[in-house]
């Protein structure tokens, strides 16, 4: 029962959007999305030329001291990182007391856990402090996910090889074999593309936790929670498994016609930025070309290709195109990976972007405090828990 008060219903001049859409959180130098344009860009650098002439290791050194390392910085920084890769016995040890069926995703938020856990210097707030947990973290991630996919398969983790680079050794801590040249440039690149996009749901998430003053292990955890989900980094687990589902390039006609007079959100379709076409994907839908060709895996590209060809123009006009989880698991699918493991491989990437735009808000920082609009009843009498019916 309300009393006559009006519930609130605006907040001055703010304007009240579901989901934050279009909410500005702070200022950056680390990347830019034009979503009209379909561009994206970190520090100043166009996002094609980067996964085409650049590497992981100078992305990441790109996107957290925001510019190219030299030769010599290079050198020095790919050393830290490799100096980093092995992840200690007690983690190890933990994360074979996991289930083996557990989502590789949450064996990752629990490795991280675990590391925060046993760092004497993990409340230690300052930034050289979460700089030297970032990197780690940056370089243990992968020998994580390399851990937990061997681990699923019911095979022995293998230790990072100090001579290969960062994506080729990540493979090879997958699959257990050095990667052919291609396939190393191909996840190199895909690394690349996922190092950073913006406030999204993962990074915004790990950001509103170090604005607390938590520690980065903990920031670092909900960040790999945000990205677990299927309307974000889970998204190319259920393109894949939609790929499987339409199951050839000749029925993707009837599925899409389907799909869309279901009004089903087709997965790997679709983003609250971009209302043109996702770069990244654009890149991705050529390395899935090629890779899949060449592990004979063609028609799952076939299939992807012939599906976009049939949304773009039934739902293009609404800014629906395929994002970068639409062609990213078949590349995943033909290079061996389960597709449980792809949320994983994103967080690979992603970490960089995840640390770098903590690193960046710390030093000037204010606690995330959004509020909501209250439509509830006001000034209800109560009434003794005898009384209620
Ligand atoms: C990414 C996503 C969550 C963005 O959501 P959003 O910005 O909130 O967009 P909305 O859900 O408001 O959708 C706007 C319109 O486009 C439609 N739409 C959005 N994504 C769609 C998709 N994947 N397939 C079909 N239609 C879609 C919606 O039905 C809605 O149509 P309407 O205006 O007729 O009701 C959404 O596009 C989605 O769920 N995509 C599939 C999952 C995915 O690929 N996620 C990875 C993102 S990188």
């Amino acid at each position: 029962m309300t009393t006559g008060a009006e519930p609130q219903k605006f907040l001055g001049h703010v304007e009240f959007k579901r989901g934050l859409e279009g909410a500005i959180t702070n200022e950056t130098r680390i990347g830019y999305i034009d979503g009209e344009k379909g561009w994206l860009v970190y520090r100043g650098y166009n996002i094609e030329d980067l996964a085409e002439h650049s590497t992981f290791e100078e992305t990441a050194y790109l996107i957290i001291y925001g510019r190219l390392p030299t030769r010599a910085e290079l050198t020095r920084w790919t050393d830290r990182l490799v100096q980093a890769r092995p992840i200690p016995s007690y983690l190890m040890d933990a994360l074979r007391r996991l289930p083996k069926e557990a989502h590789p995703m949450a064996v990752l938020r629990t490795a991280v856990s675990i590391l925060g856990c046993h760092d004497p210097l993990a409340d230690k707030i300052d930034i050289p402090n979460c700089e030297r947990i970032g990197v780690d973290l940056i370089a243990k991630m992968a020998t994580i996910a390399g851990a937990v996919m061997r681990m699923r398969n019911g095979q022995e983790p293998i230790p990072p090889d100090p001579k290969l680079s960062h994506a080729a050794n990540f493979l090879y801590m997958c699959t257990g074999k050095v990667p052919d040249d291609f396939s190393a440039r191909v996840m190199d690149a895909n690394l690349v593309l996922h190092v950073d996009h913006g406030m999204n749901a993962s990074t915004f998430t790990a950001m509103v936790i170090a604005s607390s003053l938590s520690d980065l292990y903990s920031a670092i955890c909900g960040g790999i929670a945000s990205l677990k989900g299927p309307l974000h980094g889970g998204a190319n687990e259920e393109v894949m498994k939609m790929l499987l589902e339409v199951g050839g390039p000749d029925k993707a006609e009837a599925w899409v016609r389907k799909a869309i007079a279901e009004k089903r959100k087709i997965s790997g379709f679709g983003h609250r930025v971009y209302k043109a076409y996702d770069p990244r994907a654009k890149v991705l839908g050529k390395f899935s070309e090629r890779i899949t060709k060449l592990c004979g895996q063609e028609r799952l590209y076939q299939t992807a290709k012939k599906i976009e060809e049939l949304v773009v123009p039934a739902l293009g006009g609404k800014g629906i195109f395929p994002n970068v989880d639409f062609y990213s698991g078949t590349i995943y699918y033909s290079m061996g990976f389960d597709y449980a493991m792809y949320t994983s491989i994103f967080m690979v990437g992603r970490i960089p972007g995840q640390v770098a735009r903590v690193l960046e808000y710390l030093p000037d920082n204010r606690i995330f405090r959004p509020r909501a609009v209250y439509v509830g009843d006001l000034n209800l009498t109560y009434v003794p828990i005898e009384q209620r019916g």
